[in-house]
C-alpha cells in the first residue's frame, strides 16, 4: 500500500513514522508512506496556502489551489482514495480501519485552520473521516492516528498475525484481562485457571472475563451482538 500525507506541518507525522510497528512494516515493503508540506504547492509568490472566508467570519480557510494542485501531481492514475480528516467525517472504526486497509493508494489530506474550500470536498474528497466527538486544532494527530490503525492490519506488520484480529474491537468486545509472571504480585495471584493448563477452560474464562469488561465499560458494544442465552446470562449478572 502507499500513504501520500499532505499536511501544514509534516514534522509532527514524520518521526511518528520511524518507530514500532510502522518502521517496521514499511522496511518490510509492506507500505510506503510519503509526507508532503502543502505550502509546496502554494500558488503565489508568498506561498499561501489559506485565505479569508467569502461572507466574513473568524477564522481562514484552506485555499483550493494548492490541493487541487498538489492531488494532479499525486493522484496521476486518479485511483486513489482520497481521505480528508475533519471533525464532520465518519466516526473511524475498526471496520472502516480494515476496509482501507485494502487500497492501494490512499492520500490523506490534513485539515488546519476554520476548515476547507467546499470544492475540496465536492471534486477531490472520496471519504471524510472524523476520529472522535472533540476537537483537535488540525488533522495532522488524526492522520496518524489512521495511519498506526490501518499499518498494523496491513499483511506482515505483526510478527504474530492472529493478535491482530483478538484484540479489543476485532471480536466486537473488549480485551479480557491479561497476566504475566510472576505468579503472585504483592498478595496479588494471578488467577488459577490460566495456571491449570487447561485450555478449554482457559478459553472460556476469557470470553467471559471479555463479556463481563464489554458490559461494565461499553454496554452500547453489545447492541449489534448475536448473543446465546448463556452469554446474556453472564452479561445480566455482571449489570
Ligand atoms: Cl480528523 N480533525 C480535527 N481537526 N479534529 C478532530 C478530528 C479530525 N477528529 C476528531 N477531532
Amino acid at each position: 500500500m502507499k500513504m501520500d500525507v499532505l499536511a501544514l506541518f509534516p514534522e509532527i507525522i514524520a518521526p511518528a513514522l520511524q518507530t514500532g510497528i510502522l518502521r517496521r512494516i514499511q522496511e518490510a515493503g509492506g507500505l510506503t508512506i510519503n509526507v508532503f508540506n502543502l505550502r509546496d504547492w502554494a500558488t503565489d509568490k508568498h506561498k499561501s496556502v489559506d485565505d479569508y472566508p467569502y461572507g466574513g467570519g473568524a477564522g481562514m480557510i484552506l485555499k483550493p489551489e494548492p490541493l487541487f494542485a498538489a492531488n494532479e501531481a499525486l493522484n496521476a492514475e486518479s485511483d486513489a482514495h482520497i481521505v480528508f480528516l475533519t471533525p464532520q467525517g465518519t466516526p473511524l472504526t475498526q471496520p472502516l480501519v480494515e476496509k482501507l486497509s485494502l487500497e492501494d493508494h490512499i492520500i490523506l489530506i490534513c485539515g488546519r485552520y476554520k476548515g476547507v474550500d467546499e470544492r475540496v470536498r465536492q471534486k477531490i474528497v472520496t471519504t471524510e473521516i472524523s476520529i472522535g466527538d472533540y476537537v483537535l486544532s488540525g488533522g495532522e494527530i488524526a492522520a496518524l492516528v489512521l495511519i498506526d490503525a490501518i499499518g498494523r492490519v496491513l499483511p506482515g506488520a505483526l510478527g504474530d498475525f492472529e493478535s491482530a484480529h483478538e484484540d479489543s474491537f476485532s471480536q466486537d468486545l473488549l480485551d479480557h484481562p491479561h497476566y504475566t509472571r510472576p505468579a503472585e504480585y504483592e498478595g496479588m495471584k494471578v488467577p488459577d485457571v490460566l495456571l491449570s493448563g487447561h485450555h478449554e477452560n482457559i478459553k472460556k474464562w476469557r470470553h467471559v472475563e471479555a463479556l463481563k469488561r464489554t458490559a461494565q465499560r461499553r454496554p452500547d458494544l453489545l447492541q449489534h451482538l448475536d448473543l446465546s442465552d448463556e452469554e446474556l446470562a453472564i452479561i445480566k449478572k455482571t449489570k
